[in-house]
């Protein structure tokens, strides 16, 4: 096991990229190597990170660029490598955007990815946010004698935040008194456990009840909202970038500091709700060894539903990709 506290950041995108600087910024490391195919905007982009290090208070952070052989001693490594939306045909009339488009292209650059990464090490705990995520995730943790445990997709951590940020500005609270979950895919058929959201501890009905805000609280209006939120990024901007990679941070740092965080972090089912074969998100306790635990939550017949058919979309699209 690597004595260095170091991360490594696979693809120098915008989310890579994003990635790098919120996890310079929270100190997360005090080594941090990037790599990208495009080896200059890999330089280009460690220079310009490494110029805001002496901001640091405490740690003097090593930022730099290099090849996979940077994995060796790595703690963490983040893949964010792979293509967006924007590298795929137009969409048709009537089609709307969904990252399950991106699997053909995102599962040979993950295979490359992770054949360059096993040659050097099969310790660090790696986060993957390339899309389509539960895919690459499955694919990842499936194909490459990988510890199962030390391979976390970010899942629905991203839109548990979105979540967070919306129901807390329904109620206008702080997003940290919201107490939850997105569940199943990281995508459109990603689903809010209801039955688990609490505001601060209070079961979200009886807080409804007793504060009686201003504005009904529509759960399917709100759960649309956070389904909707990439596309309406995309629509504006063009990609989305700072909040995945602020998940992907917490994750990290759950990682790093050996938090014991609960997290709904996408990893292989094994049976859980008659479920296998498939990567999503659930609940996990994540540790410096990565996954310790996941949890099959008790969920209500109409959450079993949608994390029935998160399943079978994720199946369906493995297998039109005979993984
Ligand atoms: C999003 C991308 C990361 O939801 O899938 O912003």
């Amino acid at each position: 096991m690597s004595t260095k506290n170091k991360l490594v950041i696979v693809g120098m995108g915008h989310v890579g990229a994003a990635v790098l600087n919120r996890s310079i910024a929270f100190q997360l490391v005090s080594e941090i190597a990037v790599i990208d195919v495009d080896k200059k905007r890999a330089y280009g982009e460690a220079l310009d990170a490494s110029h805001s290090t002496p901001c640091n208070y405490s740690q003097n952070i090593k930022v730099y660029s290099g090849g996979y052989e940077e994995c060796r001693d790595a703690k963490v490594i983040v893949i964010a490598a792979g293509f967006a939306g924007r590298s795929l045909p137009p969409l048709k009339p009537g089609e709307t955007r969904d990252r399950l488009r991106l699997a053909e292209r995102n599962i040979k650059v993950v295979h490359d990815v992770m054949t360059s990464i096993t040659r050097y090490t099969k310790e660090a705990v790696i986060i993957m946010i390339s899309n389509p995520l539960d895919i690459t995730t499955y694919y990842a943790a499936n194909f490459f004698d990988y510890p199962l445990d030390r391979l976390i997709g970010t899942g629905t951590t991203l839109e548990t935040l979105r979540f967070q940020r919306i129901l807390a500005d329904h109620y206008q609270i702080d997003g940290k008194n919201v107490n939850g979950f997105m569940l199943g895919e990281h995508g459109k058929s990603a689903f809010v456990a209801w039955s688990l959201t609490s505001i601060s501890g209070i079961p979200i009905q009886q807080f409804d009840d007793y504060y009686q805000p201003k504005k009904l609280l529509d759960r399917d209006a709100i759960a649309e909202e956070v389904i909707r939120a990439a596309s309406d990024i995309v629509d504006n901007k063009g990609w989305t970038n700072y909040g995945i990679a602020m998940g992907a941070c917490r994750i990290a740092k759950a990682v790093l500091f050996n938090e014991r965080s609960i997290l709904p972090v996408s990893t292989t089912l094994q049976g859980e709700y008659g479920i296998s074969n498939v990567a999503l998100s659930l609940p996990c306790i994540v540790t410096e060894n990565g996954v310790e635990q996941r949890f099959a939550v008790p969920l209500n017949e109409e959450e079993l539903i949608k994390l029935k058919k998160s399943a079978s979309t994720l199946t369906d699209t493995l297998g039109r990709h005979q993984i």
